[in-house]
């Protein structure tokens, strides 16, 4: 969704905030633009891509201070007008925002009052305006802002830069914003993947932060008027690469980068000796994991299917009840808490807006949340406070792949961990320890042979439909292909538990209807082939994914083969075929697979 960065030091900033808005594509966005400060301000603004702005960009564009900001369109079409920067119409302020401004309705209305038409339909601009005025009152940005911002309902990080004052004042509300400190420069930024090429030092600011910053100093002023020191953290290098090297496309990368980023995600943290999981963020002790009265998951879309996955090894393997929620349908239903129990937030970018408000829900209420999140630092791991990183390396397309696997295999290991102060005897365990020491090296197998990858594709993409059966722990991972093919190659897809296939989707079914199963050789194989059968005989045509050397590939018409896995493990494998279906389909369709229409990688509003 929409991204800010921003510059100011002794640099030429427009390269910068060029090279900042390029990290910061990947969330997803509909137009971009940058307003930097020189003698006086130069505004640049266009819809399209990055590479479309920086096309009507002069060679030099002098000026040492700039903002810059991708929009995802809420309020108005996509159009240069709409995109940020916004000027105030004396053009002394200029702002960038992310978030939405609830009461811009009324903003628009009291400022027409006051004879300043607007050139935009969007909320933001109304900020600018409302800062000029009020800076005009007593010339000072820090209280100017605070005063704009008490008069803003919503959600809010915001950028701006004047022309009479060589400050930036930032601030936020409900929307991340990030200042990266160097050495005499200063970047903000909404994502701190942006950040990193520049400084490893950053400030995350909280919610009701206003920071007033120079190239060498940032002073905070915080809306409930108790000032306070602005915390530097150090970020830890994450592994990865955020360029595509050999690959056409990060989705190909990401799938491809899944050994690598298992092999993070679980470093350290197995205990093959006592066959145990040692997860060092879950702020439990064995005691308190032993009492444990229920586990709730919350996350949407993959996060989503990852819980399921969760929801069962944790019943399966903890002997805990547990349920996954979907985020966004959490909070309105009321939910009761118990504060013994333990709540889990799956999120990759750790932004997302529904799984926050869920988290927020659940303290308020009085309950304890982990986070099982990939982006660190980021607004969900701050404000859970414990859990568990996944450390999948940067995710930039869209479709999420890599993070899918590591959030398994980190539920995984929560669910091994507590099963062992439980039920799970030392030997089962150091067999789920092997087995998830083995994941890694099995998908690397499985890529290097991948099968008939692309006759299932030619089986999928001119269908009207596309069915995903799979049962137990298979169910979850036929949502996320389900999810990937319909993403990506915009095929309408439907994800079934198998046994619920004859209780409707089968209605579906006519001659060469593609079904593709899941179906790796555990304890429900048996039962599934009773579905393939059912739906053989409405002439559909079947794409198994099976293990190598079973049986069951009698039943498929274009068979899948994977190595032979720990069944409690099998999604993490079991998936990466529907994820290579799903990112072949879309190049076949000639979509564009990092970039899907209308899709953002982080959902920051509800
Ligand atoms: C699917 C996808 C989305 C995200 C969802 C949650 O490929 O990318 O469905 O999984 O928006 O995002 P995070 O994990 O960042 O909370």
């Amino acid at each position: 969704m929409c991204g800010i960065f921003a510059y100011m030091g002794a640099k030429v900033a427009t390269p910068i905030l060029v090279e900042g808005l390029r990290r910061l594509e990947y969330r997803g966005y509909d137009s971009a633009g940058i307003a930097v400060k020189d003698e006086s301000f130069t505004v640049y603004k266009k819809i399209g891509k990055v590479a479309e702005l920086q096309s009507i960009l002069p060679d030099n564009v002098p000026g040492n201070v700039g903002i810059a900001h991708t929009r995802w369109a809420t309020h108005g079409v996509v159009s240069d007008e709409n995109a940020h920067p916004h000027a105030s119409v004396s053009g002394d302020v200029i702002i960038v925002h992310n978030g939405i401004i609830e009461n811009s309705r009324t903003l628009r209305t009291l400022l027409e009052k006051k004879g300043i038409s607007l050139s935009s339909e969007t909320d933001s601009e109304t900020i600018a305006h409302i800062l000029d005025y009020e800076l005009s009152r007593d010339n000072n940005p820090t209280a100017a802002m605070h005063r704009t911002v008490s008069k803003l309902h919503g959600t809010w990080g915001i950028c701006a830069i004047f022309q009479n004052h060589d400050v930036m004042v930032c601030a936020r509300n409900g929307s991340p914003l990030i200042i990266g400190k160097g050495d005499n420069e200063m970047f903000i930024s909404s994502d701190p993947h942006a950040l990193t090429t520049h400084t490893q030092r950053v400030v995350f600011m909280e919610d009701g932060d206003i920071a007033t910053l120079t190239s060498d100093s940032i002073s905070m002023s915080p809306l409930n008027g108790i000032n306070k020191e602005a915390n530097i953290t150090v970020l830890e290098d994450e592994w990865g690469e955020a360029e595509l090297g050999d690959f056409p496309h990060f989705m190909l990368k990401e799938i491809f980068e899944q050994p690598d980023a298992l092999r993070h995600c679980i470093s350290g943290r197995l205990d093959r000796v006592r066959g145990n999981g040692r997860l060092g963020g879950l702020k439990l002790s064995p005691l308190e994991l032993s009492k444990l009265p229920h586990v709730r998951l919350l996350g949407c879309g993959t996060a989503r299917n990852a819980a399921e996955i969760g929801q069962i090894l944790i019943e399966s393997l903890a002997r805990v009840p547990a349920v996954a929620h979907i985020s966004s349908e959490f909070r309105t239903n009321d939910p009761v808490i118990d504060p013994q129990a333990l709540h889990f937030a799956v999120s990759q970018s750790g932004e997302t807006a529904d799984t926050l408000s869920a988290v927020k829900e659940i303290q308020i209420k009085g309950g304890q949340v982990h986070g099982i999140v990939n982006v660190v630092g980021s607004t969900i791991a701050r404000q859970c406070g414990q859990g568990v990183y996944i450390h999948s390396g940067p995710e930039q397309a869209v479709a999420s792949t890599k993070a899918f696997s590591n959030m398994v295999a980190a539920l995984a290991m929560f669910a091994i961990q507590v099963g062992r102060s439980r039920s799970i005897s030392k030997e089962r365990g150091q067999k789920l320890i092997q087995g998830l020491q083995q994941i890694p090296h099995l998908i690397e197998e499985y890529l290097e042979n991948q099968g008939p990858i692309m006759e299932a594709v030619n089986a999928v993409k001119n269908a009207k439909s596309v069915l995903f059966l799979g049962r137990g722990i298979s169910a979850p991972v036929a949502k996320e292909g389900a999810l990937k093919l319909m993403e990506v190659a915009y095929i309408p897809c439907l994800a079934y538990p198998a046994g619920e296939m004859k209780h409707g989707p089968i209605a579906l079914l006519e001659e060469g209807s593609p079904v593709i199963f899941i179906a790796p050789n555990d304890h429900v194989k048996q039962k599934t082939v009773s579905a393939i059968h059912e739906c053989r005989a409405r002439g559909a045509k079947i794409i198994l994914i099976h293990e190598k050397g079973d049986s069951i590939s009698e039943e498929g018409d274009i068979n899948i083969e994977v190595p032979n896995v720990h069944s409690d493990l099998s999604p993490i494998l079991t998936v990466v075929p529907l994820q290579l279906i799903a990112y072949h389909t879309a190049l076949e369709l000639d979509c564009d697979v990092d970039r899907p229409r209308n899709l953002a990688k982080s959902v920051t509003v509800e």
